[in-house]
């Protein structure tokens, strides 16, 4: 056996199936979404409203990617967007941290009930009492 990889055969391509395996799976993909959704409370409780729509956007592209790739949550998924996600950008847009919360608060709860419809009862998010460490959470004056 040689080690020189360039006289190695080729490696055939990929199957289409080989593929779809190595897609992040539900779980993946709902961790950032809980990372991000974290994230977002607290850059607009500061008042950071950019940095907040920034993460409520990393929700909403973390959730139309997994409509795409497990078309059996998409009507779930597009409906959360619309009733929750939608008003909760235009609550940033207009600086607006009570409404901010409040719809905050009700998509949380939905994104919980969403958990129990799919079977998951056990997964129940909540906010982290503590914020993200890892960023300035202050907007730039
Ligand atoms: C902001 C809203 C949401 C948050 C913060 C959230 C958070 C989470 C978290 C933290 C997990 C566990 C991830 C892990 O395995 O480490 C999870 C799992 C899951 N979430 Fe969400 N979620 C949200 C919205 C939704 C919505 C709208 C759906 C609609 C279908 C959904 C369906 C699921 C499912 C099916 C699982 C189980 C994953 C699996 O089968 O491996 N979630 N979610």
């Amino acid at each position: 056996m040689s080690d020189d990889p360039s006289s190695e055969q080729p490696s055939p391509p990929l199957s289409l199936e080989q593929l779809a395996q190595l897609l992040p799976g539900t779980g993946e993909i709902m961790a950032s979404v809980g990372n991000a959704w974290w994230k977002c409370a607290y850059a607009a409780r500061s008042g950071n409203w950019e940095l907040a729509a920034y993460f409520a956007r990393r929700v909403r592209g973390l959730q139309r990617k997994l409509a795409q790739i497990r078309p059996k949550y998409a009507d779930d998924l597009v409906a959360f967007e619309s009733e929750h996600l939608s008003p909760l950008l235009t609550a940033l847009g207009s600086h607006n941290g009570p409404s901010f919360e409040r719809i905050y608060a009700t998509a949380t709860d939905k994104a919980n009930e969403l958990h129990v419809k799919w079977a998951k009862p056990y997964i129940r998010w909540v906010l982290p009492d503590e914020p993200p460490k890892d960023l300035e959470l202050e907007p730039e004056r």
